[in-house]
């Protein structure tokens, strides 16, 4: 085995010296993107935050999967979908059975679809949304043939599916903040934002990933509620029921939900729906480096670059609450330089570099935005812990992370196991260890503890609350790219 991993190198190296011109990485922004004149006045940008908007959405737009998600006809409801008498969430409205991955940075042996769905809205509406499917190309978690005649007892199996095709386990994976705009659909970004913290992983595993796009991206002309969160939990649910129904010899009925970040708050969010709103199959929820109270984790942090969050949430309440308007959070400078987000179809960093505010430098949250009444509903509304949930349930957390911060995880952990002793919450915190990372840190357990809910191994009664220590210590370790990726997945454009 060594010997064909030493042949394999040399064939490589020598293949790369052929190639002659290596073509620089740092050449593959697809876009000339430029602000115009009248975009620069009517928000006041230096040069400095000119020049740092427009490499942040050149780089944005060279994530897509060669079409904008703005210019791919995929995202257009059907024009028989009547807004009027819509049908009912949880229903599909369009399946591209299989996207063609060229311009995707998805590994080896995985294949996708992406479909249209209808998901809820907030007030219990109709509304149409996108969202993707992942499986691998021959494995499961665990042998078919296994899974099949396994005492886990999946539905699919019992209706006889099993022997017609393969059976996939099936994860509800609620993604992390990629933006606010149409224009940040993970399904239409090559490697579909989260790449290898999750869906790659889990695929890779054998689960069938499906990952709703949150409502307001990639269907045209919807506002995204963002980070209200029983929303994204509606769009996991009906996105997961709609891929159910649309492949029932592949997507096992009975499912776990994961998530981080914005996921992760997601994910508990669901998990307190659950308790509310018993979906059949679920078998619980992994959630990490969750939001749980989420202005308490903002005012924690009190930094330039949680404007952009907020900014999203005050569009997230203007979509909920009729007597909001943003302008009720932003200063007159960050409401326009927030509707310049808009028009430009910036996503996460193009809107970071907009509302970081010249270091802070400029006001774009109105002093007091976390003491109105919206701030009020807002948590009163959407936030997660104290509140009964269906188990089990893993969190895992990161001590050092700097946005979902850990004092606030580990009180609303607390809230909830003194509210709920009986419910199954295991809490585990993670030394030296931040943000995405976490999801790396714990890899093997949440993979672990996401096998055993399908194996049907009893999960763990009561709350528990665990911390790990780095056995070896901190030294040598990676910590580059501190709260986020020490990559960004590039094409082979070399064909070696
Ligand atoms: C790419 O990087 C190289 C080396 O750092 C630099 O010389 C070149 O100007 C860069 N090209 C672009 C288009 O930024
Ligand atoms: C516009 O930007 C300049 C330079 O950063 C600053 O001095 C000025 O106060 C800003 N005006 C407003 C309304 O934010
Ligand atoms: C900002 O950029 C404009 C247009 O490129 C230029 O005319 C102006 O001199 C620059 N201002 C500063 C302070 O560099
Ligand atoms: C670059 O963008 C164009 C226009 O959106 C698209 O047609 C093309 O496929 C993209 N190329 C890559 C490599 O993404
Ligand atoms: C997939 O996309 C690539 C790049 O746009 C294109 O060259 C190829 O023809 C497409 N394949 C199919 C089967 O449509
Ligand atoms: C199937 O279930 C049995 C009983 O729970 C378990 O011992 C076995 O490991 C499972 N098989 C696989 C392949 O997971
Ligand atoms: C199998 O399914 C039946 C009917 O839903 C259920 O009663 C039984 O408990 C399940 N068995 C296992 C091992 O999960
Ligand atoms: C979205 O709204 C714009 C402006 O109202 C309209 O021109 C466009 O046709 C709409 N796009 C779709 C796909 O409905
Ligand atoms: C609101 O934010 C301010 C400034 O960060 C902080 O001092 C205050 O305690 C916060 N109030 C609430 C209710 O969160
Ligand atoms: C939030 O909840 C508290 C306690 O139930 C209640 O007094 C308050 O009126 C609520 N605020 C809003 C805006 O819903
Ligand atoms: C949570 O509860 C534990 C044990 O009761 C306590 O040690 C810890 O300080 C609490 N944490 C927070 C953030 O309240
Ligand atoms: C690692 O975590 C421990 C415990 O919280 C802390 O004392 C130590 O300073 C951390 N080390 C680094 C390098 O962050």
């Amino acid at each position: 085995m060594a010997m064909r991993y030493c042949a394999l190198l040399v064939i490589c190296l020598t293949s790369d010296f052929a190639a002659g011109n290596l073509i620089s990485q740092n050449n593959t922004f697809n876009s000339t993107f430029r602000l115009t004149p009248a975009q620069i006045a009517a928000t006041n940008l230096t040069n400095a935050t000119v020049q740092n908007v427009e490499i942040a959405l050149r780089f944005e737009r060279s994530n897509n999967a060669g079409y904008l998600i703005q210019d791919d006809p995929f995202y257009h409801v059907p024009a028989s979908y009547n807004s009027q008498d819509p049908p009912p969430p949880g229903t599909i409205l369009k399946v591209e059975e299989h996207t063609n991955l060229t311009l995707y940075t998805i590994p080896n042996s995985i294949s996708m679809s992406r479909f249209l769905y209808v998901s809820e809205t907030f007030n219990g509406s109709s509304v149409p949304a996108s969202a993707y499917v992942l499986v691998k190309i021959s494995a499961s978690a665990q042998p078919i043939e296994d899974y099949a005649n396994n005492a886990t007892n999946l539905t699919a199996c019992k209706d006889g599916n099993a022997s017609t095709g393969p059976l996939y386990p099936t994860i509800g994976l609620c993604h992390g903040t990629s933006g606010q705009t149409q224009a940040c659909a993970p399904s239409g970004l090559r490697s579909l934002w989260d790449d290898f913290h999750e869906p790659f992983a889990l695929a890779l595993a054998g689960y069938a990933v499906v990952a709703p796009d949150y409502v307001g991206l990639g269907v045209p002309n919807i506002t995204s509620p963002y980070f209200i969160l029983p929303s994204q939990a509606n769009d996991l649910y009906h996105s997961v029921a709609a891929a159910q129904s649309h492949w029932p010899g592949m997507l096992s009925k009975e499912f776990v939900i994961a998530g981080q970040s914005q996921g992760g708050a997601v994910a508990w969010a669901a998990a307190q729906r659950q308790h509310q709103r018993p979906v059949e199959g679920y078998l619980g929820t992994m959630a990490a480096s969750p939001f749980t109270d989420v202005i308490a984790d903002i005012v924690a942090d009190n930094a330039a670059e949680n404007n952009a969050r907020v900014a999203g949430i005050a569009q997230g309440l203007d979509t909920v609450l009729p007597d909001f308007s943003i302008s009720d959070w932003l200063t007159p400078l960050g409401v326009a330089r927030w509707n310049l987000v808009q028009e430009i179809k910036g996503c996460g960093t193009t809107g970071g570099q907009l509302s970081a505010a010249e270091g802070g430098t400029l006001q774009i949250l109105k002093d007091g935005w976390n003491e109105t009444w919206a701030a009020d509903w807002y948590r009163n509304n959407t936030m997660n812990g104290g509140k009964a949930f269906a188990g089990p349930m893993l969190v895992i957390q990161g001590t050092q992370d700097p946005n979902a911060n850990e004092p606030v995880t580990s009180k609303s952990v607390n809230e909830t196991c003194v509210l709920y002793p009986d419910s199954q919450l295991e809490y585990i915190r993670w030394e030296n260890i931040t943000h995405v990372p976490v999801l790396y840190a714990a890899q093997h357990l949440w993979l672990d503890w996401i096998k055993d809910r399908f194996d049907g191994v009893a999960a763990t009664e009561g709350c528990s609350v665990e911390t790990k220590s780095p056995p070896r210590g901190v030294n040598g370790v990676q910590f580059a790219g501190f709260n986020d990726n020490t990559w960004f997945i590039e094409y082979d454009v070399y064909g070696i």
